[in-house]
């Protein structure tokens, strides 16, 4: 790794180099004497540190030099850490120093043992700020509202919701599990003109059939047992705002029709009452299941679906978004490890290369699992493809359950090819079209007994 730089600005000889002598092997170091040689260094190196002593020639004695040195710093390059050294006698303006800006002060005759750990941890800290600001950097213009993607297909998902976000019209949002439907939804409610009012989410596959009518609908009082009391449906609870319905795939067909009366009339109806209620309410509805299918098995109204696909938003999984994985992980990686406040400096090589080697079967959702979970058993400076369980994934080219569909299928034709010739290994060969050596190799790696 490269060394970090530090620079020594010093007028006495003998300290610069005594100093240089006991740094060199941590840092690259770079000497100055006075001003105009500490800017030029400045300027042309960015050091991330710089040892300041205030008393410079031309004028030794006092503090101008040293603090012209101190303003360039903090007018050009603010984010470089300034230790001041300094004579016990200049307390004073040691302290002035910090209070412009500067790091931390330092006195002379100087201990290089404890001269080390203060440089330590500026190194440290400058080093933390820099990783900060090259994440913020590479977030910016790659986040949207909660979500982050640079791929062209999430830029895209950004710009229709910018679009509907400024209509009404009912949105249908697809996409394979934890592909991020529900943030897409709630990006749409917030820039929407209904984004100070509610947003009332319902999982229409975790309620069951028997409640769901009157927790959509709301109830009047002693219409069933139970009801003891009336009861407001999500639908009225998201009046002004917006209701998601998730899993639309799994309501029931009674409340399909429900639904595209309301979408049709702008009513509802609360179980056992009389009253059509008008109700103000933008539809999102977000599935995980092919409706087309489902239309097909007549388990969903074609007519529903026509009315709630106005506008559609496909989420595409995560093995489809290369440009955007390794941003993701990063950002979740930050976001557990200052959760936990472990000192976790990144992902190592393997670590990388499985993550994009890996297909992600349960996208986004599994990759922030995974790297939450590595961040709470990491051991070390730097998270490894042991820690997100992704070793067994490297080395090999093809995604896991491809890989592992092929071994089962060989290891199917193999066995059949064996008990169909009567255990002629020879026979069995011929008819796989392959050599019996190598039938012997492919029974041994897969576990075929003799
Ligand atoms: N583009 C993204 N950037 C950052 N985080 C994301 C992104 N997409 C999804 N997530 C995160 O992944 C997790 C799953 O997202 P979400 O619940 O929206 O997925 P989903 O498609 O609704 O999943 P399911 O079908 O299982 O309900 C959440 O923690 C969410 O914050
Ligand atoms: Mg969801």
């Amino acid at each position: 790794m490269r060394k970090q730089k530090l620079l020594i600005v010093d007028d006495d000889e003998d300290l610069r180099t005594q100093m240089k002598w006991a740094l060199t092997a941590d840092y690259e170091v770079f000497l100055a004497e006075d001003r105009e040689s500490a800017i030029a260094i400045i300027n042309k190196e960015q050091p991330a540190v710089v040892t300041l002593d205030l008393g410079l020639p031309p004028n030794p004695a006092g503090v101008e030099e040293g603090f012209a040195v101190l303003d360039h710093i903090l007018d050009a390059y603010n984010h470089t850490k300034v230790i001041i050294i300094t004579g016990r006698g200049e307390k004073e303006n040691a302290l002035r120093a910090v209070e412009k800006g500067a790091y931390d002060f330092f006195y002379k005759p100087i201990q290089l043992d404890e001269l080390k750990v203060v440089l330590r941890r500026a190194f440290h800290l400058s080093q933390l700020e820099q990783e900060q600001r090259e994440m913020r950097h590479l977030l910016s213009g790659n986040t949207f509202e909660d979500m982050i993607g640079t791929s062209q297909k999430m830029q895209d998902v950004f710009a229709t919701i910018r679009k509907v976000a400024t209509t009404d019209a009912p949105v249908l949002i697809t996409g394979e599990s934890g592909t991020g439907k529900e943030l897409v939804a709630r990006a749409i409610h917030r820039l929407s003109i209904r984004g100070s009012k509610p947003f009332i989410p319902i999982n229409c596959s975790a309620i069951p059939e028997n409640l769901i009518e009157s927790e959509l609908f709301g109830h009047e009082k002693g219409t069933f047992t139970g009801a003891h009391a009336q009861r407001i449906g999500r639908f009225e609870m998201a009046e002004g705002g917006t209701l998601f319905l998730d899993e639309i795939g799994d309501l029931p067909q009674l409340l399909q029709v429900k639904l595209l009366r309301f979408l049709q009339e702008k009513v509802v109806e609360r179980v056992g009452g009389r009253e059509q209620i008008e109700v103000d309410t933008r539809i999102l509805a977000a599935t995980n299941r092919d409706l087309e299918e489902a239309i097909k098995n007549a388990t969903f109204r074609e007519d529903l679906y026509y009315r709630l696909n106005v506008v559609k938003i496909s989420l595409p999984p995560v093995r489809d978004r290369q440009a955007d994985v390794i941003l993701l992980a990063k950002t979740f990686l930050d976001r557990y490890t200052s959760e936990v406040r472990k000192k976790i400096k990144g992902f190592n090589s393997q670590a990388i290369e499985s993550i994009e080697r890996y297909s992600w079967p349960g996208n986004v959702r599994e990759l922030e699992n995974r790297i939450k979970r590595a961040v709470i058993m990491s051991e070390g400076k730097k998270i490894t493809a042991e820690d997100l369980e992704l070793e067994s994934n490297l080395g090999k080219k093809e995604p896991m359950v491809l890989k592992d569909a092929r071994k089962m299928l060989e290891k199917d034709l193999i066995a059949k090819a064996i008990t169909r010739n009567d255990n002629s290994l020879t026979k069995a060969a011929a008819e796989l079209g392959i050599s019996r050596p190598t039938l012997y190799d492919l029974m041994e790696k897969l576990g075929i007994p003799k």
